[in-house]
């Protein structure tokens, strides 16, 4: 089974998603943290992709798909996996379409103003990228690996304005892209993790 992911930065894509993936024993791929890692490594890849994520801008499509090419043939995705994040553009669901087979989008909706408000209290360990939320959080390390957690670097206040209007103009419109195709399912994701999980869960049932 193949799922999309879908939804503004700070949704919740990320949590759900990797949940969704240990229910369903399928992985998750996540472009961010794929293209995270490669800034890690400091690969040519990773060098280039940097300055776009840190103005909160979009990777370009080609850089995207040639990862997701990549990634999708490994062994672990033989029977499918949670795509999160990705696709973000026209081109890149286009692209996709002609890869695989998409089962079900699941949509996460939650307002500009609760994204913001959730992004100043999001933290992520720079080791096993596990990300959690000041609100919950019992000390600053995170409680798989032992790491300081930090602040992601496009998590200040005027990249997250950034990346929402990114989102409005270039990813918004695969709501109705996969509406037309009879594929979407929208949850709001407003409230506690184990409340939207609940509706993730039912959604995809
Ligand atoms: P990426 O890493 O994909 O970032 P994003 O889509 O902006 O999404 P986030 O990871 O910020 O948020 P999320 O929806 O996963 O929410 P989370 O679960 O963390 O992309 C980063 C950058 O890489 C992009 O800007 C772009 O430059 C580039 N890029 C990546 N993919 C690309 C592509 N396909 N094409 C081109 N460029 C690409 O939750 C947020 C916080 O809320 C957490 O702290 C969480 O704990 C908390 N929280 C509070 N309540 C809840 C709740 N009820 N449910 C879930 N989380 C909650």
């Amino acid at each position: 089974m193949n799922i999309i992911f879908l939804g503004p930065p700070g949704s919740g894509k990320g949590t759900h998603a990797e949940r969704c993936g240990q229910t369903m024993g399928i992985p998750r791929l996540s472009t961010g943290d794929m293209l995270r890692e490669q800034v890690k490594q400091q690969t040519k890849l990773g060098l280039e992709a940097k300055a776009y994520m840190e103005a909160g801008q979009l990777v370009p499509d080609e850089v995207i798909l040639g990862m997701i090419r990549e990634r999708i043939i490994a062994p672990d995705c033989a029977n499918g996996c949670i795509f999160d994040g990705f696709p973000r553009t026209e081109p890149q669901a286009e692209a996709l379409a002609g890869i695989l087979t998409i089962d079900a989008v699941l949509n996460l909706a939650l307002s500009d103003e609760a994204i913001v408000d959730r992004m100043k209290g999001r933290r992520c360990c720079p080791d096993c990228g596990h990300t959690s939320h000041t609100s919950w959080m019992n000390g600053e390390n995170c409680v798989q690996c032992s790491k300081t957690m930090i602040i992601r670097s496009d998590d200040m206040p005027e990249t997250v304005l950034n990346r929402l209007q990114v989102y409005h103009a270039q990813t918004k419109p695969l709501i109705a892209y996969y509406e037309r195709q009879g594929l979407l399912r929208t949850v709001d994701s407003t409230g506690d993790v184990s409340m939207v999980f609940e509706r993730v869960r039912e959604a995809l049932s």
